[in-house]
């Protein structure tokens, strides 16, 4: 059995007082709660795990893929690990589009997160042209191919599926496409890493909102959800945590 992984991706959000949020979040979470993860901006990172106690892990967006150096303004995955986060996020659209991170390079993060022993949440996703050239499986499966490492460890490999037009649009996939969408990754990694792949866990992100939420977590092989805006306020994100919990 998977465990279920509610992740907020904060983005460029959130200041010091808006940490207040997560102390709000670890007071009102669901009896028996799933996992669940907050990725503040790095700045925030220590205030965050100071703030939320064990009820909720805390993670960073984004790192380097070397353990240190001459590389002015990144961050280390050993740095990461070392004030007590647990995770990162690799790969995001937003780091893909702004940044020009190619899979190779998320490749490298995803490995410099699990060397540090963090887990790394790989992140994939059409664009909207592709998804209208009916393109989605095939990007999702080159994405898988260029951005997973070979050398994972399943239980610390998180696989989130965001669709780049539905991030922060209010538009998802229709709960069809992302069953199949979320087939489809499990074959191809499954193809690759053998029973392995089981304990890898499948996030949805993309507009999860309250309303959606329990829907969507209906949908097998979704394990859990990858959310932006709606992560930013416990009154938002702890239904999410809960629909995850009953699913
Ligand atoms: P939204 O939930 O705001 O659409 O963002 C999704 C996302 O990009 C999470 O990483």
């Amino acid at each position: 059995m998977r465990r279920k992984l509610a992740a907020g991706n904060w983005k460029m959000n959130g200041s010091r007082a808006a940490l207040y949020e997560l102390a709000k979040m670890a007071e009102t979470l669901p009896e028996d709660p799933p996992e669940v993860l907050i990725c503040p901006p790095a700045p925030y990172i220590a205030h965050a795990i100071e703030m939320v106690g064990p009820s909720i892990m805390i993670g960073a967006q984004d790192c380097h893929t070397a353990e240190k150096g001459a590389h002015t303004g990144d961050i280390a995955t050993p740095m990461i690990a070392d004030l007590g986060a647990s995770h990162v996020i690799v790969g995001h659209s937003e780091r893909r589009t702004d940044h020009g991170e190619s899979d190779s390079d998320v490749r490298a993060k995803a490995d410099a997160g699990l060397k540090a022993g963090l887990t790394s949440i790989i992140c994939i996703g059409e664009s909207e042209a592709q998804y209208d050239a009916g393109e989605t499986i095939n990007v999702l499966n080159a994405q898988l191919r260029g951005s997973v490492p070979d050398d994972i460890d399943p239980y610390r490999t998180v696989i989130a599926y965001e669709p780049i037009w539905a991030i922060g649009t209010g538009k998802t996939p229709t709960l069809d496409e992302i069953a199949s969408a979320h087939a489809a990754i499990r074959t191809t990694l499954t193809d690759r890493f053998g029973d392995r792949a089981d304990a890898i866990r499948l996030l949805y992100g993309g507009s999860v909102k309250p309303g959606n939420a329990s829907d969507i977590f209906g949908i097998p092989e979704v394990d859990g959800a990858l959310v932006g805006g709606a992560s930013l306020k416990a009154d938002d994100f702890v239904p999410i945590i809960t629909a995850l919990s009953e699913s």
